[in-house]
């Protein structure tokens, strides 16, 4: 676990809406003021699931915006297993119990640099937060998403990136939307046709790992940097069960085990020890 202190709260957090995002996703908007208040993008939140017994374990869910002004946080997610599917019950004006936020999030782009964002699926979720905060603080930054799925209806929150003012860029395995194939294609294609009055890109993903080991190696062939957001199942979700261990090289080079949930769950490129 790291020494760094990290700004968390469990609270009781009221349901504000709950609404289906196409098939079998759901975006839940909380009031969960301290907890939105601390909240930067990439990191997560803790949440423990009711109707499930109280012995069981809390599911982490990224954190797909927070607005402090008004006390309200959303999480984009898809129904996989009993803690999602007790989730999706959820009403207005249900309450749950909410650890967070936890973890370390995205570091934002250096000034002039191409903030270049790479989802898949629910991994949209913490780009939405992250491109948000990014235009923010930086109206001209112009961000990009490349966002990848199976089928055009797992490629979520494109309207609402699009009315940021980001540029998407879609691919879908079936070719519904976008580019038949891989999030890589459009990436790819992008990245070549890029120009030194384009910025330098910084990679920021989150996704299957397959899909960011293949941005991490692309960074280190290419020199520029990415931060890859990992997948992982989490039990405490702070450090203190070796749940979530992960090996990885530190800034010196030597591998060694990190926690995802309290280390990362953003890494940067060539940290992660892929198995
Ligand atoms: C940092 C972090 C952020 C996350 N953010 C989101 C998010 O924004 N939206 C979202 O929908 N999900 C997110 N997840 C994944 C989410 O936590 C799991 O899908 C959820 O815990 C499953 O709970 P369940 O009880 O429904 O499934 P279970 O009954 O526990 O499992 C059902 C199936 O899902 C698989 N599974 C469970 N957890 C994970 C996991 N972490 N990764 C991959 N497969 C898993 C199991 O192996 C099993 O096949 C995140 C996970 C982490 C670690
Ligand atoms: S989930 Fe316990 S150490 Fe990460």
């Amino acid at each position: 676990m790291s020494d760094d202190p990290i700004r968390s709260a469990v609270c009781e957090a009221a349901v504000l809406s709950h609404e289906g995002r196409g098939a079998g996703y759901r975006l839940l908007r909380l009031s969960a003021p301290a907890v939105a208040a601390a909240a930067a993008p990439g990191q997560f939140v803790h949440l423990r699931v009711p109707a499930l017994e109280a012995s069981a374990l809390r599911r982490p869910f990224s954190i797909c915006d927070a607005d402090p002004a008004t006390g309200t946080l959303s999480v984009l997610y898809k129904q996989v297993g009993r803690g999602t599917a007790a989730m999706a019950a959820l009403a207005p004006g249900d309450r749950v119990d909410l650890m967070g936020p936890l973890g370390r999030g995205f570091p934002l782009p250096p000034p002039a640099a191409a903030p270049l964002l790479v989802g898949g699926g629910y991994g949209v979720a913490p780009l939405y937060f992250l491109a948000r905060t990014i235009l923010r603080g930086r109206p001209d930054a112009a961000p990009h998403l490349f966002v990848g799925g199976r089928t055009a209806s797992d490629l979520l929150l494109l309207d609402e990136f699009r009315a940021l003012g980001v540029a998407v860029h879609p691919a879908t395995n079936d070719g519904s939307l976008g580019e038949r194939g891989l999030v890589t294609i459009p990436l790819d294609a992008f990245l070549r046709a890029a120009g030194p009055s384009d910025g330098k890109p910084v990679l920021y993903a989150c996704g299957p790992s397959p899909m960011l080991r293949a941005l991490d190696e692309r960074a280190l062939a290419g020199g520029f940097p990415a931060w890859l957001s990992l997948d992982r199942r989490m039990a405490c979700g702070v450090g203190a069960c070796c749940g979530c261990a992960q090996k990885a090289r530190g800034p010196d080079g030597a591998v060694r085990v990190a926690m995802v949930c309290s280390d990362g769950p953003v890494f940067p490129q060539g940290s992660i020890v892929w198995d």
